[in-house]
């Protein structure tokens, strides 16, 4: 979703800008632009497309700045135009960038322009700017004007406002959107992400709800909600910036998908001895609290809603915990039954999602007592969000920054952190030991499916001229068909649907004919012999199908099947394997395609709004 930038220094900020724009457009943008201050003017300059688009702009017409905010939009309130593109300008002196949306834009844009306001966008954020300097007029402060102003909206904002006749002070707010200060050295920052600032800082503060931060090159003073100013520690990144390059490969898709050895080895080490799970990295309070767990409620959105749904069959069988998955977006909005002793866990990459973190803040308000929660965990890639910050428990699955749009390491690595609460809460010491040891062989499995990369790609070739296609599994399986379903539709742009193998002559089976890719993952295990009498409906109907099974599935190419050879993984593990070769399959259908395979249209990779 839209990424803000904003600096204030004793040099040229409009390079550092760029720069952060580049570095955030992974988050999904339709527009960019900036405001920069100088010499009592201030200059703004818009683009539709790409930041590229707005840097061919600058550099027709250089105007140098020591402030400046700059904005990638994601389009909401408004089409994708330049006019509608931010920064939103007010009386030729006050410039806004905002994430998020302002919910009573409407009856606030009556009142201004009664006021005289003349409104040049469809946006919601130009109401800010013009409230702003309304406001200004009042008390001729802009950070009294700032906080005046939000004192008005309804919605969620980060907002970063700079103007024209106060030459070096930067304002900017949060709440219920992300937004973080960069400390330089003479030199202050904000962004919606740290990655914006890597190259000019690795010294953060994270801002929290309602904190509005008063900036200039020279120093920092930050005021919270209440209206005190607070201190707020300073966090050293541990980030490099290579974490958040491509490096040698094409897309950031390709090269995080080959990261997923790494992740998961990363994300278990520390966590799994040779026998046990979490036998002693977690505090004793934590273990007590999760030993008295006797149901669990997973709420979640896209991707890492389907981890949760493959964890519901892990947990109940396994650890015999019931076990409920839930979307984060109905989740929200309904008057759920919490039994007894329930653990609320929420899944996240971005730990930003602006349903998820409605749910634990829903799940939070329902109390610890009767009809409410033991306690919340977030599973989550993003130490510093605002996800991990307002969990009672936090697991971090360490996959590293994830810029593609696509999740992919960070599904797997959400995978394995359930399956090692889902050890931990296994009874049977047995158990727990037969796990440890897979849990260890489990990089080794995964770069051996990722040696089936130039297979792929050969198969890959099958789709391009597709219109559809439909994706199989059984068990915990299924919920991999519908991951492999959601990376081929989001990336490639191709429709294809996930159903539980078992559910196909309940009506999908009526789409199956000969122009029917119908993709199937079919590991040995308890499902399988049901499954294989799935895919004999599937090639009686003509439909062609693409299996990926290991050798003891005992599945081998013929005529309308082709059976991609998957290493032997144990029955456990097998959902994280068996999702690489359907991001490969994604991957390859895109590149084939030659769609946007890191930035897809109209997604975002943090999806901060409703
Ligand atoms: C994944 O490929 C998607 N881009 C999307 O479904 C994503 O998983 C979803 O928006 C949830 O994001 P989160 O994990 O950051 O909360």
């Amino acid at each position: 979703m839209c990424g803000i930038v904003g600096a204030s220094a004793q040099r040229n900020v409009e390079p550092i800008l760029l720069e952060g724009l580049r570095r955030l457009e992974y988050r999904g943008y339709d527009s960019a632009g900036m405001a920069l201050v100088n010499d009592g003017a201030l200059d703004r300059t818009r683009a539709v497309g790409k930041v590229q688009a707005l840097a061919d702009k600058l550099a027709e017409a250089p105007r140098p700045g020591v402030l400046g905010i700059a904005h990638t939009r994601w389009a909401t309130h408004g089409g994708v135009s330049e006019t509608n593109a931010h920064p939103h300008v007010s009386s030729s002196r006050i410039a806004v960038v905002h994430n998020g949306i302002i919910e009573n834009f409407e009856p606030l844009r009556e009142r201004l322009r009664e006021a005289g306001y003349e409104f040049t966008s469809q946006t919601d954020t130009e109401v800010v700017a013009h409230l702003i300097d309304s406001h200004l007029g009042d008390s001729g402060d802009l950070a009294t004007a700032v906080r005046t102003t939000v004192d008005e909206l309804d919605g969620a904002y980060a907002l970063a406002v700079v103007c024209r006749d106060d030459p070096h002070t930067l304002v900017a707010t949060r709440s219920g959107s992300p937004l973080v200060l960069g400390v330089g050295i003479g030199e202050h920052f904000v962004a919606s992400d740290v990655a914006a600032l890597l190259p000019v800082t690795r010294d953060f503060i994270y801002l929290e709800e309602g904190d509005l931060v008063v900036l200039t090159h020279e120093r920092y003073t930050i005021i919270d909600g209440s209206g005190a100013e607070v201190d707020r520690p300073v966090k050293e990144s541990g980030l490099s910036l290579s974490a958040t390059e491509k490096g040698s490969y094409r897309h950031f898709m390709l090269k995080e998908i080959y990261e997923q050895p790494r992740a998961l080895a990363e994300t278990w080490q520390g966590r799994v001895s040779a026998d046990d799970i979490f036998a002693s990295s977690i505090s004793a309070e934590a273990r007590e609290l999760l030993d008295g767990v006797e149901y669990i409620h997973i709420v979640a959105c896209g991707t890492s809603h389907h981890a949760g749904l493959v964890a519901r069959y892990w947990l109940e069988a396994m650890a015999r915990i019931p076990c409920n998955v839930e979307l984060a977006s109905e989740y929200r909005y309904r008057d759920p039954v919490v039994p007894k002793n329930c653990l609320f866990v929420t899944l996240s990459q971005s730990g930003e999602t602006a349903d998820t973190l409605a749910a634990l803040r829903y799940a939070k308000s329902l109390g610890t007592g009767d009809g409410g929660y033991l306690a919340t965990l977030a599973i989550c890639n993003k130490p510093e969000s605002s996800l991990t910050r307002e969990s009672d428990l936090v697991l971090m699955t360490h996959a590293g920054p994830e810029i593609g749009v696509a999740s992919t390491k960070a599904f797997t690595t959400q995978l394995l952190c359930l399956l090692l609460l889902t050890g931990m809460l296994e009874r049977s010491a047995d158990d727990r030991r037969a796990l440890a040891e897979e849990i260890h062989q489990l990089a080794t499995s995964v770069e051996r499916v990722l040696e089936l990369d130039n297979a792929i790609r050969h198969l890959a070739e099958e789709f391009v001229d597709k219109d559809h296609a439909l994706f199989l599994g059984r068990g915990p399986m299924y919920p991999i068909a519908m991951e492999g379903a959601l990376k081929l539709k989001e990336i490639s742009y191709l429709h294809a649907e996930a159903y539980a193998a078992g559910e196909l002559k309940h009506g999908p089976l009526a789409l199956v004919d000969e122009k029917m890719p119908v993709i199937a993952i079919a590991p040995k295990n308890d499902w399988l012999e049901k499954v294989k009498s799935n895919l004999q409906e599937v090639r009686a109907r003509g439909g062609k199908l693409y299996v990926f099974a290991d050798a003891a599935s005992g599945l081998d190419t013929g005529p309308g099947i082709t059976v991609l050879d998957m290493p032997h993984v144990d029955e456990t593990l097998a959902p994280i394997a068996y999702t690489v070769p359907l991001q490969l399959l994604a991957y390859h259908v895109a590149v084939a395609k030659g769609t946007d395979v890191d930035q897809p249209r109209n997604l975002a990779k943090s999806v901060t709004v409703e």
